[in-house]
């Protein structure tokens, strides 16, 4: 890796730097042997990627021992190279902020007023979730982020940190850390730990960076804009397939969350007090901060004259107590005041909006009047509950809960044996009547028990927190329109009529019925007139399980044509239509650029509303700090408001021909995939061998279970471990199978070529093409060899689609070779690759000897390090 001089891939000087550290770390730490040994492998594979034949691996050498510290330290290059390369600016995104979204707005004859107004209905959330795909402990991040600090200081040519080390030495400190720190979490992962891990981001990231930015595009706009910006979590409140998460996991997560959020609120409210030592012998003080100055009950003879002092005592107290309240523990700087607490985020920003008030009458240019405006806004942002929480769950359980409430309630004793239009019916006549469903003392079953306790948390929390803390429920698996009306119900008789049911839309067949579905939704009046007071409703669709439904061409198409005719029913309904997005980071769960996704949506679908699931991986990646926070954030609203106000890059004509000719190629893809995946005999056992999907259920990256059921069928996985897997094995078949085909089959090529370059063909090809270029056949057909001859006409099939697929896409594109167009990735990717590779043929080997039987808990050990190690190198892993 390791030495500069030596062979290496990459002209980034910041790589060569910190891979020139972490080699004296593996010398120091490892010993001799081990840096020549892994230098040679590493030397090796730089030169099979180069084309030169024969080279020995340098493999076979390595005893377990050796194995585990060599996947290591492939890791940790992986995980700098990755720094390196965040510090570059990322691989391939061309986003622009909203200042610039603006430019091209007011160009094409939007000005800013249309913009404020269009702001002033939009919402727009990036919703962080648990998701299992984060392979790196907290404590790797921490220490990653570290390095990236202590490198700004080096780039400011700062010999020294503060505390007067040496910078160099501080950077290699902290790589040799890295290099001690276990990297596989010894225990598993509980709904606690993620609660924590997602606040910390919150509370570090989100905090202070939303507020700021608001104030960036205030100036912009030339006006103070609406909230439009928000953040959420589901992580204490998404129970599909979860039974981890129940009625105190809720509880938890928004007492912590609220923790958090009244701490920030309490430094900042000291910080201010100390600052604003204004004195009314000096200055005219308006009635309005006296009276709050009045009402604190502060009379400390030395702030007789300071009532923004006083008043700002008096709201510290008030602060203090509603601390106590809401979590139950001493406030951390406890006032000398006593004080009743706020019942609602909006008293406190009253008091606080006072406060500015007086501050601007005062002298415009007193500088805290900054500090004061952003606290207001993160109030305003972040209420006390920091993040809205949804609740999700599945329609099955929903279903299962509605008919034994019916049943003990004697209105319906066999619920699920009633058709769609039976249940329908039954549940209507049932909301529509006052009489409650549910008998409150009544012993339920445990699950029945369990879910009833969740809602009647939500509705405590909601009273405890504000409203704004719990808005919706989202129904996993939703198919029919009994299913909305079922948790319609159960929020119901817990008091939550305020909260929306989502039906989150996942299958290919699901996504088609979509339309159907919520045409008949709200056309119920007593749904219409809901939404209609509420101002929209949410639809969520689901990237991975269409995805390994039906293909990723599918797939992405069928969420095109969803979106599409679900804004046309939205538009006939007068209700405004709000999409949530549930995608992840890898291609074949819907990831890929946020900025290039929002643009392609289809014209008419994001009107300013739209959510966005953040997880795993991604979020470190997007948030994991303030400035790689403001880089997309500014990007996720400068696309929604391009989306929202350009006219679309498509003329309706074009846009005719071209599904046209989508519907012909996704048919197609269609058939090749599910002729793959689902119709050829012995294709689950071919997949369950050739990949590590068995092990990487083992890996303690997250609270829920790797399934839902027990079933071994690709139906029943969970899409995280079938996109996780096929990424291992180098195949990453939910990126690309069945395009070729598809592509090769369509014969009117100056057609495709010409669609080429519309945005949302142009953002699946860009996708797909940084997937091919990651996999490789020479390794994923030794993974293949795992699954024994009997795998092998299966793999054939895949290796002449792979290879068809790349070929369809050069000809489509004008490319002779992969990335040709993309130098930047192309780059990082040819770097990579050479550390990869290694990391695949060990791991080949461990799977080997673990299958066979091998007991060495190192060889398991192994398995799963190579596991992370490969998931780090290729970035996007689930
Ligand atoms: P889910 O998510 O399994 O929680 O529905 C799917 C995914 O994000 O891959």
């Amino acid at each position: 890796m390791m030495q500069p001089e030596s062979k290496n891939l990459s002209q980034n000087p910041d790589i060569r730097f910190l891979g020139a550290l972490l080699g004296e770390v593996i010398r120091d730490q490892g010993g001799e042997a081990l840096y020549r040994r892994t230098e040679y492998i590493r030397s090796a594979a730089v030169d099979r990627a180069r084309g030169v034949e024969g080279t020995d691996t340098g493999l076979d050498a390595l005893d377990l021992d050796s194995t585990l510290a060599f996947t290591r330290g492939f890791m940790l290059f992986s995980m700098l190279a990755n720094l390196a390369e965040d510090r570059a600016g990322g691989t391939n995104d061309n986003a622009i902020g909203v200042a610039d979204a603006l430019a091209r707005l007011e160009q094409g004859g939007i000005g800013r007023d249309k913009v404020a107004e269009t702001l002033s209905r939009a919402l727009i959330m990036p919703v962080l979730t648990a998701h299992p795909t984060e392979v790196r402990r907290k404590s790797m991040i921490d220490h990653r982020n570290r390095i990236a600090d202590l490198m700004l200081l080096r780039d400011a040519g700062t010999q020294e940190t503060p505390e007067g080390e040496p910078v160099t030495e501080a950077i290699a400190r902290q790589i040799a850390l890295l290099w001690l720190t276990r990297s596989l979490r010894r225990e598993r992962l509980y709904v606690a730990d993620e609660v924590d891990t997602a606040i910390a981001w919150l509370r570090d990231v989100f905090l202070p960076v939303l507020p700021a930015l608001y104030v960036h595009w205030d100036r912009a706009l030339g006006q103070r804009v609406a909230p439009f910006l928000r953040v959420g979590s589901w992580i204490g409140g998404d129970r599909d397939g979860n039974p981890n998460v129940v009625a105190e996991s809720l509880g938890m997560a928004l007492g912590r969350a609220s923790e958090a959020v009244l701490g920030h609120y309490l430094a900042e409210v000291d910080a201010l007090g100390a600052q604003l030592s204004v004195s009314s012998e000096l200055a005219a003080v308006g009635a309005d901060v006296q009276a709050l100055a009045e009402a604190s009950g502060d009379n400390a003879p030395s702030r007789t004259d300071e009532p923004y002092r006083r008043a700002i005592a008096g709201i510290y107290a008030r602060l203090c107590a509603t601390f106590v309240t809401l979590t139950g523990k001493p406030c951390p700087k406890p006032s000398r005041l006593v004080a009743e607490p706020y019942a609602k985020p909006e008293a406190l920003r009253a008091d606080l909006v006072v406060l500015a008030r007086g501050i601007s009458r005062q002298a415009k240019a007193l500088r805290t009047e900054g500090a004061l405006a952003r606290l207001i806004r993160a109030v305003e942002l972040f209420g006390f509950h920091l993040a809205s929480l949804d609740l999700r769950q599945n329609s099955d359980v929903h279903e299962r809960t509605v008919a034994e409430l019916l049943a003990v309630a004697g209105v319906e004793a066999d619920y699920l044996s009633l058709d769609e239009a039976g249940r329908t019916k039954r549940l209507r006549e049932v909301l529509a009547s006052p009489r409650p469903a549910m008998l409150p003392r009544h012993g339920y079953s445990e699950e029945t028990a369990g879910e009833l306790a969740i809602f009647a948390a939500a509705a405590t929390a909601r009273t405890q927190y504000g409203e704004r803390a719990i808005e919706r429920a989202i129904i996993s698996k939703a198919a029919s329109v009994s299913d909305l009306l079922e948790l319609t119900l159960l929020l119901r008789e817990a008091g939550l009529d305020a909260v929306t049911p989502v039906p989150l839309f996942e299958t290919i067949g699901d996504l088609d019925a979509a339309p159907n579905i919520m045409t008949e939704w709200l056309g119920l009046s007593e749904v219409a007139e809901a939404a209609k007071a509420r101002g929209h409703q949410e639809v969520m669709l689901g990237y991975s399980d269409s995805n390994k439904d039906g293909g990723y061409l599918t797939s992405t198409w069928r969420l095109y044509g969803a979106s599409l005719d679900l804004a046309a029913v939205f538009a006939d309904a007068g209700i405004a239509m709000q999409l949530f997005h549930g995608r992840g980071g890898a291609v074949g769960r819907g990831g890929g650029s946020s900025f290039a996704a929002i643009l392609a949506q289809p014209p008419g679908t994001v009107g300013g509303r739209i959510r966005i699931t953040e997880q795993g991986e991604v979020i470190a990646a997007k948030y994991g700090s303030a400035e790689a926070a403001r880089t997309n954030l500014e990007a996720m609203a400068a696309a929604t408001l391009l989306a929202t106000l350009e006219p679309p890059a498509l003329h309706a004509k074009d846009g005719a021909r071209f599904a046209g000719a989508m519907d012909t190629i996704s048919a197609a893809a269609f058939k090749a995939y599910r002729g793959l995946v689902y119709d050829t005999p012995n294709f689950r056992q071919f997949f369950r061998t050739m990949t590590p999907v068995a092990e990487i259920a083992t890996l303690k990256i997250g609270s829920r279970p790797a399934s839902r059921t027990k079933s071994d069928a690709i139906e029943d996985l969970r899409a995280i471990p079938w996109v996780f897997s096929w990424a291992q094995a180098r195949v990453m078949l939910p990126g690309w199978y069945g395009v070729g085909t598809a592509l090769a089959g369509f014969e009117d090529r100056a057609l495709l070529k010409e669609m080429a370059d519309w945005p949302f063909l142009a953002a699946i090809l860009a996708n797909m093409e940084q997937v091919l270029a990651k996999s490789d056949m020479g390794i994923a057909a030794r993974y293949a060899a795992l699954a024994g001859d009997d795998g092998a006409p299966i793999f054939a099939r895949i290796r002449e689609g792979w290879e068809r697929t790349r070929d369809q896409l050069l000809e489509v594109t004008g490319q002779s070779r992969l990335l040709e167009h993309n130098p930047a990735l192309d780059a990082s990717i040819r770097l990579r690759l050479p550390y990869i590779e290694p990391l695949n043929l060990l791991q080949i080997e461990l799977l080997k000897r673990h299958r066979s039987g091998e007991t060495d808990p190192r060889i398991a050990e192994g398995i799963q390090l190579s596991i992370n190690a490969i998931a780090t190198a290729l970035r996007n892993s689930g």
